[in-house]
């Protein structure tokens, strides 16, 4: 069939779909009487249950993204998930382009769980994916395009010659998943990680192979963990040097890499920079403190200290950079969810890269956000008295993007904490919300408050504490008060951030605030906050922002700079070819190929 022809108007609509601005005449608050809460530029299927992002990938000018996908509901259900499939020309607009995957074969009849894609050296891309299989047990397996010419990728073929990893002997057959992006080692070989209990032990295995077909299990594992019940959806990456705000890709070589692992018992994603061996396929951690905890998970450093799991990376060959997906759940109840009909969001793709420091990753919302920038606000050289509280004025605040920076004049009035106290940050913001006045801090912003007299609000927020020999940084999203809405988990956040306060005097926040999600990025990414809300107010389309300092000293915020977020263009229908939207497909021609 010459579908060749056909498949380039398919791309030029989808394109056209995916690349012009939404409805710019549309203001954000349009009619939402049904379903205030469903977000405005994050993505979200029409309707039903997602969860893991799943084989993200930039592949011939197009950035596509699977995920974990519920077709019969709004829940998790029996887990006998598909894959679904979404692509974009910019990672906010999106169009649907309906199942990659099904649970249909042998090897995957209980589900088609998480897994990745790689593009081999003959430019075809392949799915890796852990199918759950008739007998139950969980087994690897290989997807490959039906018609490699398609651009879109639309249709894909398990051939019959899976499991290419069956369950070892010494692994749990409930627990050996998510295989990750295979890498190329300079020897030829291809590897990827994948999640086993092996032996009993939560550990991160690697297997090698020369042709992606027939796979050997490397003897020592990169990670097992004396702790962990499982270490799922692995991640293991190359960085540039420190400071380089660059990615690299996936068999590059490189001084240092990431791994990155999601903690069942916790549900958080945690990582450790150090040096991968290719050699040996192993990983040691950076530092000896980090070398002698590497066993232990709950020391290694936090993703993203609220509500985000699963997250999963891409090497993004357009811009140079690695890109992060993750799933973040819903926290109302599961009625609410059915009621609604769909549950689980993917963050906003966040650019990460090693710190100057070295020794810690920061993470950007990708500037591609910025198409969306509508109504502007900015506020420059304010201060905020002690107990004070300043409006920022003319930003609808449920959908929006906030950078600010808070300077302190003064770190007398620090409180006091002792180190013990460093081990549970959660505990820490929970015990020190908002609301407790303290010496500096708390500052920082309320977001998705109503406008009477506060009754729901989102505080995010900053305090300093002083050491015996040096100060520290607390960052909190108190969502304790966000919704009058019952039913709903409603925990406090915390991590710590790090960051030389006395030599810098200032520390910045960004905040990314969409209907039911709040992100953060404390000191330019170095910390970051996940949080959902479910605001009645929202829906009467009156939701305020402030400044805020309940600390003992005036705080500086030299700058703010506040922008209303249109709505972006998700689950625009991929036309099928031949179709009236093809021809209209013209107009975009111009934009159908970088
Ligand atoms: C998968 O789940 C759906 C919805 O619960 C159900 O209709 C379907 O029969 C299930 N398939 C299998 C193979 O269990
Ligand atoms: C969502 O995640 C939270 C923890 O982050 C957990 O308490 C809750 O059970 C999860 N909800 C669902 C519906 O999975
Ligand atoms: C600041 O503290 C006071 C006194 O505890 C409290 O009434 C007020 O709500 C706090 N402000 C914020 C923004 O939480």
């Amino acid at each position: 069939m010459a579908a060749f022809p056909f498949a380039i108007s398919a791309v030029a609509v989808i394109l056209c779909s995916v690349l012009l601005p939404p409805s710019s005449c549309s203001p954000i608050c349009a009619a939402r009487t049904q379903d205030h809460v469903r977000t405005a530029f994050h993505f979200q299927p029409a309707k039903n249950w997602q969860n893991d992002p799943n084989g993200p990938v930039y592949f011939n000018g197009m950035y596509h993204l699977f995920y974990q996908y519920n077709p019969h509901g709004a829940l998790w259900d029996v887990g006998n998930l598909s894959w679904g499939h979404t692509v974009s020309g910019d990672l906010v607009n999106w169009a649907d382009l309906g199942n990659a995957l099904d649970p249909t074969a042998p090897f995957d009849a209980n589900g088609c769980a998480s897994g990745s894609v790689t593009v081999l050296p003959d430019g075809n891309p392949v799915i890796l994916y852990s199918g759950i299989d008739a007998a139950r047990r969980q087994v690897q397996n290989i997807a490959i395009p039906k018609n490699p010419r398609d651009p879109l990728l639309r249709e894909w073929t398990k051939p019959s010659y899976n499991p290419v990893v069956p369950v070892p002997a010494d692994v749990s057959p409930d627990n050996f998943r998510d295989p990750t992006t295979a890498w190329l080692g300079r020897d030829g070989l291809w590897r990827f990680a994948v999640s086993a209990v092996a032996g009993g032990v939560g550990s991160t295995l690697v297997y090698r192979s020369a042709d992606f077909l027939r796979w050997e299990r490397r003897a020592a594992p990169l990670h097992a963990s004396r702790d962990a019940v499982m270490a799922e959806c692995p991640d293991l990456f190359p960085v540039a040097s420190p400071g380089v705000p660059e990615g690299l890709d996936a068999s590059a070589a490189a001084a240092r890499h990431v791994l990155k692992v999601s903690m069942p018992d916790t549900l958080q994603d945690y990582y450790a920079v150090g040096r991968y061996d290719e050699e040996t396929d192993t990983f040691t951690p950076d530092g000896e403190e980090d070398a002698r905890e590497f066993g232990d998970y709950r020391r290694w450093r936090r993703i993203d200290h609220g509500h985000l799991y699963a997250s999963k990376t891409f090497f993004d060959a357009r811009r140079s950079r690695r890109v992060l997906w993750a799933w973040v759940n819903e926290s109302d109840s599961e009625t609410d969810d059915v009621a609604r009909g769909w549950s689980g969001l993917q963050s906003f793709p966040r650019a990460l890269w090693l710190d100057a420091g070295g020794r810690q990753l920061v993470q950007w919302p990708v500037e591609e956000i910025e198409t969306l920038r509508r109504k502007h606000k900015a506020m420059v050289g304010t201060e905020v008295e002690a107990g004070g509280l300043r409006e920022v004025e003319g930003v609808e605040s449920s959908q929006a993007d906030v950078d600010v920076a808070f300077e302190v004049t003064s770190l007398e009035r620090a409180e006091g904490l002792d180190p013990s106290r460093l081990m549970d940050p959660d505990a820490l913001c929970a015990e020190k919300g908002a609301s407790v006045r303290g010496g500096v801090g708390p500052f920082g912003l309320l977001v998705m408050a109503s406008g009477d007299d506060l009754r729901e609000h989102t505080a995010v927020f900053f305090r300093v504490f002083r050491l015996l020999h040096e100060y520290t940084v607390l960052m909190c999203t108190d969502l304790t008060r966000s919704s009058t809405k019952t039913g709903v988990y409603k925990p406090i956040h915390g991590g710590f951030v790090n960051v030389d306060i006395e030599k810098d005097k200032s520390i910045s926040l960004r905040t990314l605030i969409d209907r039911s999600i709040v992100e953060s990025f404390g000191a330019g990414g170095r910390t970051c906050m996940t949080a959902r809300v479910y605001p009645d107010h929202v829906a009467r389309c009156s939701s305020h922002m402030y400044v805020f300092n309940n600390g003992s000293d005036a705080v500086k915020v030299p700058k703010l700079e506040a922008w209303e977020l249109a709505t972006a263009s998700v689950n625009a229908i991929a036309a099928e070819e031949g179709d009236g939207l093809a021809a209209s497909g013209d107009m975009c021609k111009s934009t159908a190929y970088y």
